[in-house]
């Protein structure tokens, strides 16, 4: 059994690995938000005392129009999250074993293969640049406490995240697709996720960058293709990048991008996905929700 410190429990992902922490018997001590608009650090270091494990996953959310001051946001509830709290575990006479630190896939280009763990982030990126930002503040924990930099692709679910918005349109018969259909699209289920997070938690051998994302190279062609036959959709349209431009600004470099990460350090550790491919995806995760 291992205490557990959480930032961003309450979202999307954390609130899921909640419960699973529970399930498998762990303690979660959720770390609040109002620890991190305090001065200092004594408040936030007295939670912490006592855990084996602190798992950073606070950030505003990605999905909104990135105005200047957006941009701002979205840094600063990664960076300064992330300064305080690895301030408060650099202050613990007897510190975590491990601290896994949220990042993204959005820290690699655009390619036309899969990015490994040691390829370069992408050069003139406002994701990228986050991405780096966010590690680099990490980075700074004590060097006894095990750092894991999770680069997750973006998280599907049927229950919340991207996916829902995504397939509004196929519940009236209609699969809108968006970006280069070849471009290869990074994804991952929300439980495999989930069970990474607790693998990787468990794993002394496991440090520094981990992708985690589906081990199936999927095409955005292949996503909908996917998708459209799940649902049974009768029409596609394909929204033209511009369009999407319009509408979400800046912040349509997420889905239009096309980025592609391997998980090389979980399917070499010998991680089980439940859902490698997106047939599986589709055809298992709707089933359970359902
Ligand atoms: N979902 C994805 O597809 C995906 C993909 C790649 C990376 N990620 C990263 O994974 C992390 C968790 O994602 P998620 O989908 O669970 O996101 P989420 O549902 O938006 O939850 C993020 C949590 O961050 C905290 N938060 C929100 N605004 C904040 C702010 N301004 N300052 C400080 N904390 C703030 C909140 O924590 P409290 O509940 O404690 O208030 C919130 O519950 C995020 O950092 C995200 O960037 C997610």
């Amino acid at each position: 059994m291992m205490n557990v410190a959480i930032t961003g429990s309450g979202g999307f992902i954390g609130s899921h690995l909640v419960k699973r922490l529970k399930m498998f018997g762990h303690r979660v001590a959720p770390l609040q938000h109002y620890l991190f608009t305090q001065d200092g650090v004594d408040c936030l270091t007295q939670a912490l005392v006592g855990c084996h494990a602190v798992i950073n996953l606070a950030g505003a959310p990605i999905n909104r129009r990135w105005t200047d001051a957006y941009k701002k946001e979205l840094v600063e509830s990664r960076v300064m999250t992330t300064r305080k709290l690895v301030e408060a575990v650099n202050r613990l006479h007897e510190p975590p074993e491990v601290m896994i630190s949220a990042s993204a896939v959005g820290y690699y280009g655009p390619s036309s293969g899969c990015h490994g763990e040691q390829d370069a982030p992408e050069a003139d990126s406002f994701l990228a640049e986050l991405c780096v930002a966010w590690e680099k503040e990490a980075g700074l924990v004590n060097g006894s406490v095990r750092l894991v930099l999770t680069r997750f692709g973006v998280v599907l679910s049927p229950d919340g995240g991207a996916l829902p918005e995504m397939m509004r349109p196929a519940r009236f018969g209609v699969m809108a697709s968006a970006g280069n259909p070849d471009h290869l699209f990074s994804w991952v289920a929300l439980e495999d996720l989930v069970d990474a997070l607790v693998f990787i938690m468990g794993r002394e051998g496991i440090s520094g960058p981990v992708n985690i994302t589906a081990p199936e190279r999927t095409s955005n062609r292949e996503f909908y293709r996917a998708a459209a036959e799940h649902f049974h959709t009768r029409l596609s349209i394909h929204i033209p990048d511009a369009v999407l431009r319009l509408l979400m600004g800046e912040a349509s470099q997420v889905i239009t991008g096309g980025r592609c990460a391997l998980p090389e350090t979980l399917m070499r550790e010998g991680f089980q996905f439940q859902y490698p491919d997106i047939l599986t995806f589709f055809n298992k995760a709707f089933s359970v929700s359902s």
